[in-house]
């Protein structure tokens, strides 16, 4: 596999940043996932939009033109033979003098780096049976909205639901509303047909998928309500999912043993996952014209 490290393309056992970068020591760094089908970057640009957002909130200067990066991506793609897949795009403050808990006062060059990801299709199992999710506290920053690449506290919460079986898990916050999975957003289906999801604030990452599919369903004449909604709402909702960018959307059944509604995915789960689709395919042939930038 080839990938992009800071300036050059190379094998992925060649590719090595250095010991001290700040990415490495302090998990000072953005990143993006864009997916890819058949080199088409869906919703491409309103994750360089995010990736700007977030670069510009860790004061993080862009190592060069989204354009340039496009072209970059484009390349990892082409020399991997790869036209569907999920590109993996993370930016570093770089390698400081010194170790200093502030930025360096001499700042230091950025380092971005790109690594392909074969994109695997949502499993049989999930798309069909759901996944099943255990619910735990959340124990993250207070800066959720911003894509940093420090992920050990949802890194540890997804190791307890794989450690329960689970496929998955949906984070708490103290209120005892669910904030989001462990990198994906969360949505119900209330037992009267409206769609439910967390409005975007520090609490959660604004997701693309999550804001397109918001602004689709909407379009269909579907009710979507962006609020909290509690444990007790998940448990007695008709339907839940995820949406996130390497999966779309994917239903969700199981909530810590209980099943939700019938325990199958219900039928607006599949309604959106179709709208979606079909605005992918639509989106690749260049039919669907909308030219807003992604606000976070
Ligand atoms: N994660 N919330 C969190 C915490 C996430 O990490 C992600 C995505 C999402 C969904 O956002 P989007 O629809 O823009 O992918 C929500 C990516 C896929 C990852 O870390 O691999």
């Amino acid at each position: 596999m080839i990938v992009y490290n800071n300036g050059v393309y190379c094998r992925l056992s060649q590719a090595a940043v250095s010991v001290q970068d700040r990415g490495y020591q302090f998990g000072d760094g953005a990143y993006e996932v864009i997916h890819y089908t058949d080199h088409h970057g869906v919703d491409e640009d309103w994750h360089l939009d995010r990736l700007d957002y977030s670069l510009t909130q860790l004061q993080i200067p862009w190592p060069m033109s989204a354009n340039a990066l496009r072209q970059c991506i484009r390349h990892v793609r082409l020399l991997n033979k790869l036209s569907t897949v999920n590109i993996y795009i993370s930016i570093t403050r770089g390698v400081p003098a010194t170790r200093d808990f502030a930025f360096p006062k001499t700042p230091c060059a950025p380092v971005l780096t790109m690594i392909p990801y074969r994109h695997k299709p949502v499993a049989e199992r999930l798309r069909t049976k759901g996944m099943t999710i255990i619910t735990a506290p959340d124990q993250r920053w207070g800066r959720c909205d911003i894509k940093a690449i420090a992920l050990l506290a949802p890194s540890l919460a997804k190791q307890a639901a794989t450690e329960a079986g689970a496929d998955d898990v949906w984070m708490v916050d103290t209120q005892g509303c669910i904030t989001e999975g462990s990198s994906c957003n969360a949505f119900i289906v209330t037992p009267t047909g409206e769609i439910l999801t967390r409005p975007p604030s520090h609490a959660i990452l604004k997701g693309i998928t999550r804001t397109r599919l918001i602004a689709l369903a909407r379009d269909a004449g579907l009710k979507v309500t962006e609020r909290p909604f509690a444990v007790s709402e998940l448990k007695e909702a008709a339907e839940a999912f995820i949406t996130r960018t390497t999966g779309f959307i994917i239903p969700v059944t199981w909530v810590d043993k209980y099943s939700i509604g019938t325990g199958h995915p219900g039928p607006v789960t599949h309604n959106l996952l179709s709208l979606y689709e079909t605005f992918v395919q639509e989106q690749k042939h260049g039919r669907f014209a909308d030219t807003t930038r992604f606000v976070v």
